[in-house]
């Protein structure tokens, strides 16, 4: 079964972004996808600022983007872009390190005047990196997302989690496997 690597690149502990790039892989893994997670945030700050690419844990994160079949790349929107911290990650990977791999951009923001920023910013950005498919984004307002005090899991509104569970779907339609499934998780 294909390999989906989960990766936020909000820099925040409580992170909306991570929340909601967990809710996307949730039915990739329930329809038997391998999934693992990548907090950007937990990569070791002096490495990514001084590009280090022999620091361990970058290596080891890049080894896992290329053991990937496919990834869900989130971001948090800051100043109409993506997060600085995606893009420093994103920067010390090998320059064709999503070469055929499907990806599928994630964004929270406060302001739906940003949805455009996956497909102005960070698409560009994949696809020179070689992604392929990089399938319709997802843009969620952070509004949209209630994580509750008491630990349990986050949720989204009705809207927002019926157009993620589409763009999931379309993510899955570009992976070998069962297709219908992950629709139906
Ligand atoms: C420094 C900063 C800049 C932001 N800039 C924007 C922006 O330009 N457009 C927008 O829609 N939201 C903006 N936001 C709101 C965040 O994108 C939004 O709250 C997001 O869900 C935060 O994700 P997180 O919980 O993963 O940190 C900004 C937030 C911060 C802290």
């Amino acid at each position: 079964m294909p390999r989906v690597l989960l990766v936020s690149g909000s820099p925040s502990a409580d992170s909306r972004t991570a929340a909601a790039v967990q809710l996307a892989g949730a039915p990739l893994a329930a329809a038997g996808h391998r999934t693992d997670t990548l907090a950007v945030r937990d990569l070791p700050p002096d490495a990514l600022l001084r590009a280090d690419t022999a620091d361990p844990r970058l290596r080891e994160a890049a080894a896992r983007v290329a053991a990937a079949d496919a990834l869900v790349i989130g971001t948090p929107v800051y100043r109409a872009s993506f997060s600085g911290l995606l893009k420093s990650w994103l920067d010390v990977l090998p320059r064709h390190a999503l070469r055929g791999k499907a990806v599928l951009p994630l964004a929270t923001g406060g302001s739906l005047a940003h949805a455009l920023v996956l497909d102005y910013a960070l698409r560009p950005v994949l696809g020179s990196m070689g992604a392929a498919p990089v399938t319709q984004g997802c843009f969620v307002l952070d509004a949209a997302v209630t994580r509750p005090a008491d630990g349990a899991s986050a949720r989204l509104d009705p809207e927002a989690s019926a157009r993620l569970a589409r763009a999931v779907t379309w993510l899955g339609d570009a992976l070998p496997g069962p297709v219908a499934a992950v629709a139906a998780a």
